[in-house]
């Protein structure tokens, strides 16, 4: 048995928990859970009680699906509060041994110190490229002369009351939260290509409640974002527009949307029900696709707002990679197109093994990324021998925020596989 590794994607739609093996080259995965998700509106907890209880249920589906009693987990993050901004760090290397590992820290913690309100917290920090006396683009300076180390970085910080209340939600269905990782990170971990993320490219993940942006460039992040805006706003305008409940409004769009009205036949009919009337009516597909496409043209000028509000819109040469569960509606592609007026393509999670059936589709990009990315995020910690700090707990202390578990902190990833987990099933117990 291998090393295993939990990612709990608390979406807007679903919660949906993974568990994976960590194999020679891949992480397989070994057991699922998915929970319609209530408590959270545009990505942010709205209601405590309603959250746990469905993340608590996803844990324990996934639970029995892979036979394993989950005690820790990778959690994903998005909502408005999220904030990005770069950064650099400058610092003296002395000695003629070139640049060591601690020297990349303490510039990495110089670049850290920026000036940030008391509620708000820094969630990631990510080395973008280093110049050395005034040699600039230089990708990993390990070993390399000079006295004079800078380093650009990319920060993510999000409000500490966002990330307390979702924290509150995932130790209250009694499971340590690792490391919080922010959506569109994790799901560019798995749609994209190296060749892409060398390039310049922009991950849309296009959710219920958010749209998640990450902007890789030279093989690293550049720019990351969240807007307010997804599939639920589509699902809505549909229930307005048609005068629909919102679950007859969703199953319309997923069965007969469009977001490109010129595809659309105009003989194109399908019937419902609206509020208030006795007998089914017709509607017209293309009426259908007349409400939805304003919404995702509005949708993408957001996004074409926000890269060119941070200057990369000239930098992204392998266009845009479009993913999560509204990327699935037709037309999408097109209409991205049309309005960032860049190469567009849809993708589903790749560099994926077990349960793939499943998993191999947009809505669970951001799942499959928190295992990987997670996983990478540790190995880090480790080589740069910040782990080990404690933080090593078997379930049930520390949840309801009290003892072990209260605090988010890096872990010992050997640590982690040695008592967080065991078997439930019986026949594995001896
Ligand atoms: N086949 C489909 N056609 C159109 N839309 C779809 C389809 N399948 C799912 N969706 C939409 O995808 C959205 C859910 O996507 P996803 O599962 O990625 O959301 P989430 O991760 O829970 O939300 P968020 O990331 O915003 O918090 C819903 O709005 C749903 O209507
Ligand atoms: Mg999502």
């Amino acid at each position: 048995m291998g090393e295993l590794v939990v990612g709990i994607d608390v979406g807007t739609t679903k919660i949906c928990t993974l568990v994976g093996e960590v194999r020679a080259d891949d992480i397989h995965v070994i057991g699922l859970g998915v929970e319609p998700s209530r408590g959270m509106k545009k990505g942010v907890v709205n209601d405590v009680n309603e959250l746990t209880a469905r993340v608590s249920a996803a844990i324990h589906k996934a639970e029995r699906s892979s036979g394993y009693e989950i005690g820790r987990a990778f959690v994903s993050v998005a909502g408005a509060h999220i904030d990005s901004r770069n950064s650099r760090g400058v610092v003296g290397i002395s000695g003629t041994r070139g640049v060591q590992i601690a020297d990349l820290e303490r510039a990495m913690e110089s670049a850290r110190a920026i000036a940030l309100p008391h509620n708000r917290e820094v969630l990631h920090i990510i080395p973008r490229n280093y110049t050395l006396d005034g040699q600039d683009g230089i990708r990993s300076p390990l070993g390399m002369h000079g006295f004079r180390l800078e380093v650009e970085a990319h920060i993510v910080t999000a409000a500490s009351s966002s990330l307390q209340n979702l924290q509150k939600c995932i130790e209250g269905a009694g499971v340590y939260v690792d490391r919080f990782i922010l959506n569109p990170l994790a799901s560019g971990e798995v749609v994209l290509t190296d060749a892409e993320r060398e390039m310049g490219v922009l991950v849309i993940d296009i959710g219920g409640g958010t749209t998640d942006l990450a902007v890789f460039i030279d093989g690293t992040v550049w720019h990351t974002a969240v807007i307010s805006v997804g599939g639920w706003h589509v699902t809505n305008d549909i229930a307005q527009g048609l005068h629909l409940p919102y679950e007859i409004a969703e199953a319309v769009k997923v069965e007969y949307g469009h977001a490109d009205t010129t595809e659309i036949d105009p003989s194109d009919v399908f019937i419902v029900q609206p509020f208030g009337e006795e007998h089914m009516s017709r509607v017209q597909r293309a009426d259908l696709a007349a409400i939805i496409q304003p919404r995702v043209e509005e949708l993408f000028q957001l996004v074409l707002r926000e890269i060119k509000y941070s200057a990369y819109d000239g930098l992204l040469s392998a266009g845009a990679v479009l993913t999560g569960g509204s990327a699935q509606l037709p037309g999408m592609k097109k209409i991205a197109a049309d309005v960032l007026k860049m190469p567009v393509r849809v993708a589903k999670p790749e560099r994926i093994s077990g349960m793939a059936d499943q998993l191999r589709h947009p809505s669970y990009s951001t799942s499959v990324g928190l295992l990987r990315l997670g996983l990478i995020m540790e190995r880090e910690d480790e080589r740069r021998g910040r782990a080990a700090r404690g933080g090593f707990r078997v379930k049930g202390e520390g949840a309801n925020g009290s003892s072990g578990g209260g605090k988010r902190k890096t872990t010992n990833w050997g640590k982690l596989f040695g008592g967080v987990m065991k078997r439930l099933l019986p026949e594995d117990e001896n």
